[in-house]
This record gives C-alpha cells, sequence and structure tokens, in this order.
C-alpha cells in the first residue's frame, strides 16, 4: 500500500458505500449521517472544553420532565437542532430538551425525522465522565405535511439510529439496518474514521449495569433476576461482574462491546420506567438487535411499543439476547402469580 493512501474509511465514505443497501433509507440519508457526525463533533469541542470555558453548571431553567437543564444540555441542543434544520434532510425533530415537536420550515424541509437525547448523562458533565448524544432516524409519513404521527411510531419503523460518546475517546456508532459500525474522531484531521465494522454483541453477559439503590422501588421478578445471573459466579470463577457509569450511552456502549446487560426497570411505585422511549431506549434498542442482543420493557420488545407521547418513559432491559429473554420469563412467571 502507498502510504498516501494509508488511511482509514472515513463516516461519509462509509455511509455512501452503504445506503444503496437499505430500501427504507430513500432520500438523502448519507448527507443527514454526515451532518449528525458534524454536530458530533461540535458537541465534542465543547464537551472537551468543559470547565476551560464556561459551560459547567446549570443555566437555572428546568426541562419539560421537570430536571434541571445543564448549560451543555442546552448547547447540545441548540447545536443539533441547527445543523440537523439547515442540513435539508430533516422535516422534524423531537428533542428531550424540547417540550413539542420542533417542525422546519417547508423550504428546507427533507425525508427524515429525527428523535434525539442531545446530551445523555447530564449529572457525569461537571465530573468529566463519559457522556453522549442519541439519535433515531424516522422516514416522514407523507410528502406534504409533518405532525406527530411521523415521530409517534413503533421503534420497528427506524431506518436508522445510533449514538456519539463523549469518552476517552469520541465514538460514533450508527447503523442503518443491516450492520452497527462505529468510527472513532481523530482529533487532529477532525474526522470521523472506521473503527469497528458489523459489531456483535456477545452473547454472555459479563457485565450487570444496574442502580441498586433502586432496589426498594423493583417489581419483584428484577431480584430473582438479577440474583441468577449473579449465581453464575462460584468459588472456581468470577464470571459476571458490575459496570455502571450513570450515563446510558455510556453503559450500553460497554455493553454492546463486551457484552454487558443494563437494566432500569419501571418503578413499583408508579408503574413507569425513567428512561425515555422516543430518544433513549428505542435507538439504543435498534442497535442491540442488529448487533445480535435483545432490548424490553420487561414483558415484551422495545422497539414494539407504540409511543403515546414524545417523552413517554419504559422500563429498559437491554443486552445479551438471553439474558433479556431471561429477564421477560420472569417478568411474566410473576405477573401471571
Ligand atoms: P439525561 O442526562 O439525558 O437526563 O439521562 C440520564 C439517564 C441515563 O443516562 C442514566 O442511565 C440514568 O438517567 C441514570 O439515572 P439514575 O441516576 O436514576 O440511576
Ligand atoms: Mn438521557
Ligand atoms: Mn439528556
Amino acid at each position: 500500500m502507498s502510504l498516501a493512501a494509508d488511511f482509514g474509511v472515513t463516516l461519509t465514505q462509509h455511509v455512501l458505500g452503504n445506503q444503496a443497501h437499505h430500501p427504507g433509507a430513500r432520500g438523502r440519508f448519507s448527507a443527514l449521517l454526515t451532518q449528525i457526525g458534524v454536530a458530533g463533533k461540535l458537541i465534542s469541542a465543547q464537551v472537551r472544553r468543559a470547565g476551560l470555558i464556561e459551560v459547567w453548571g446549570a443555566t437555572g431553567e428546568t426541562n419539560v420532565q421537570g430536571e434541571t437543564v445543564q448549560k451543555l444540555d442546552r448547547i447540545a441542543n441548540d447545536t443539533f437542532v441547527e445543523v440537523l434544520r439547515r442540513s435539508g434532510c430533516v422535516a422534524a425533530m423531537a428533542s428531550e430538551e424540547e417540550d413539542a415537536l420542533i417542525e422546519v420550515e417547508p423550504e428546507n424541509a427533507g425525508d427524515y425525522v429525527v428523535a434525539f437525547d442531545p446530551l445523555d448523562g447530564s449529572s457525569n458533565i461537571d465530573v468529566s465522565v463519559s457522556i453522549g448524544t442519541i439519535f433515531a432516524i424516522y422516514p416522514r409519513l407523507h410528502p406534504d405535511r409533518v405532525g406527530l404521527d411521523d415521530i409517534l411510531r413503533p421503534g420497528r419503523d427506524m431506518v436508522g439510529a445510533g449514538y456519539i460518546v463523549y469518552g476517552s475517546a469520541t465514538v460514533l456508532v450508527y447503523s442503518a439496518g443491516r450492520t452497527v459500525d462505529s468510527f472513532t474522531l481523530d482529533p487532529s484531521s477532525g474526522e470521523f474514521f472506521l473503527t469497528r465494522r458489523a459489531i456483535r454483541m456477545p452473547a454472555a453477559t459479563k457485565y450487570l449495569s444496574i442502580n441498586e439503590c433502586n432496589a426498594p422501588y423493583w417489581q419483584p421478578w428484577v431480584q430473582p433476576t438479577l440474583d441468577a445471573i449473579k449465581g453464575r459466579n462460584d468459588d472456581e470463577k468470577r464470571r459476571v461482574s458490575a459496570r455502571h457509569i450513570g450515563s446510558l450511552v455510556a453503559d450500553f456502549h460497554r455493553n454492546l462491546l463486551t457484552g454487558g446487560l443494563f437494566m432500569y426497570p419501571v418503578d413499583r411505585r408508579t408503574g413507569r420506567g425513567k428512561l425515555r422511549l422516543l430518544y433513549e431506549c428505542n435507538p439504543l434498542a435498534f442497535l442491540a438487535e442488529i448487533a445480535g442482543g435483545g432490548a424490553s420493557w420487561g414483558g415484551g420488545a422495545i422497539l414494539d411499543v407504540d409511543p403515546e407521547g414524545l417523552h413517554d418513559r419504559s422500563g429498559l432491559i437491554i443486552g445479551p439476547a438471553p439474558d433479556v429473554a431471561l429477564a421477560e420469563r420472569q417478568y411474566h412467571e410473576y405477573r401471571s402469580r
């Protein structure tokens, strides 16, 4: 190989090569993914300077869900919205940080609608721990109008999803329905280069990721599920260990690559989950299934849930398929008692 050609495949080259294979990914899908990469680079640049410039801390606002808005939440949201609005690829967007559907003016509107969590893991911002951006892409339903029905659809309708994790490196992971591939941002050239092709989630659970302090609020099927998994450890060998960051996107990224089960089950007092279906659970469920894993709300697949509102919350059990199935069996067993 000549030295001049000795560099990797860029994100843009990869999406251009792949879109031809995806029948549902019509229109300017590759342009959209490239623009999501641009938004990711801009947000990454802000994250990397957090603490040096004035982006730590809260804005003083609370969002539609009653949560404190951090300055970086706002910066990430505005960056993502503005880059996608100008891209010409998107007709509407739904964001964790915005109450209502964000409609793009008709002259700029494109073929897709996107739901996103601009910054996941807000509690980790001010302590420089991994955070990320999560996105879900749907084809718009009608050429002449756009509305809530474009986004309030089961996750099965997605044509693409992914995330960008701002960790020890900035890594973009996406799928257009066939494979899950990852790209690492090269800080010197400002390009995302392909670093992992066709990622498969290991079938054996190596890590358990759950906030155990919620144990008093779990439904009765959760503890036996955890006990069954922890019971694989014995005097001979430790097969399972705990890993929990508190940023879903970073927990999922580790679990996707190494084989880990993340659980945030519903609260037994309210019957509600914490994580949001449209821009947290669905996109990661899409990636998990394509990588050979699974994702459930407890009693069934996340991707089959019909959402009612933009900010619906769900239980989430996501990771290696055999243990997602184990959790579902426990759920149904306890429900039938
Ligand atoms: P966000 O920062 O977008 O509001 O999401 C935070 C989420 C998720 O990243 C994480 O797994 C979970 O909240 C942690 O919640 P607990 O502190 O209740 O465990
Ligand atoms: Mn989040
Ligand atoms: Mn968020």
